[in-house]
């Protein structure tokens, strides 16, 4: 099934800046201010998360497909990613490891935990800002799938193939699952976001 591609920007210690592509990640439940992702143990991101407890996800759309390769390519701890791979940075506001110019929302985070498995470690982050692009939102607050393109990937055996989502324009209230109809994280949320 498709999967996002979602560019982790963070910086090590000694501020050099660092990019990679990632489609192992998920929100933990609700109010999906929990985020965890799966890195495998040989990735600068990694060390450098552990380093500086901090990272930056940056949601992108399809105008960064030839992004993917550039970021995912092996590169030296000390080569600064961005300039590689001519992508500009956007000051964050809450971390220091600076965001991606032109992507369509950006989660700033810290972390919050590590879970270690063999050959892996899960990376669990609590989002301390989210800024989503307002030109990438409809009148109501919703992301705009239209305008946003989120790009994402379906793995196959030899390599990805990049796609994208579009909206069903269907709706169903949180609420609807639960008996009384009423959502119990309804004061999670503000007043008027669907
Ligand atoms: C589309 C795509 C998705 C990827 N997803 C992951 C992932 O979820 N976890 C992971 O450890 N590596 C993933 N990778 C591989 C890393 O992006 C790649 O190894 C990169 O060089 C790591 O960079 P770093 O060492 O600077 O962190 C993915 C690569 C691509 C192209």
């Amino acid at each position: 099934m498709p999967l996002p591609i979602a560019f982790i920007s963070t910086q090590s210690r000694d501020k050099v800046r660092n990019i990679a592509p990632y489609s192992c990640i998920m929100p933990v439940l609700r109010p999906l201010d929990l985020i965890c992702l799966a890195s495998a143990e040989k990735r600068d991101t990694l060390g450098n998360i552990r380093e500086t407890q901090e990272f930056v996800v940056n949601l992108v759309g399809q105008g960064f497909t030839d992004k993917v390769i550039p970021t995912a390519r092996f590169s030296k701890p000390e080569e600064d990613e961005f300039d590689l791979a001519g992508i500009t940075p956007r000051p964050s506001s809450m971390v220091n490891a600076p965001g991606i110019d032109g992507a369509y929302a950006w989660m700033e985070c810290r972390l919050a935990g590590f879970h270690q498995g063999p050959g892996y470690t899960l990376v669990m982050g609590q989002v301390l800002r989210l800024e989503v692009d307002d030109a990438c939102l409809t009148p109501e607050g919703r992301l705009d799938l239209d305008r946003a393109k989120p790009l994402m990937m379906i793995g196959g055996k030899k390599g990805m193939h990049y796609c994208t989502a579009s909206d069903l324009d269907r709706f169903d209230a949180f609420g609807a699952m639960f008996s009384d109809g009423k959502d119990p994280l309804a004061r999670a949320y503000g007043p008027g976001e669907e």
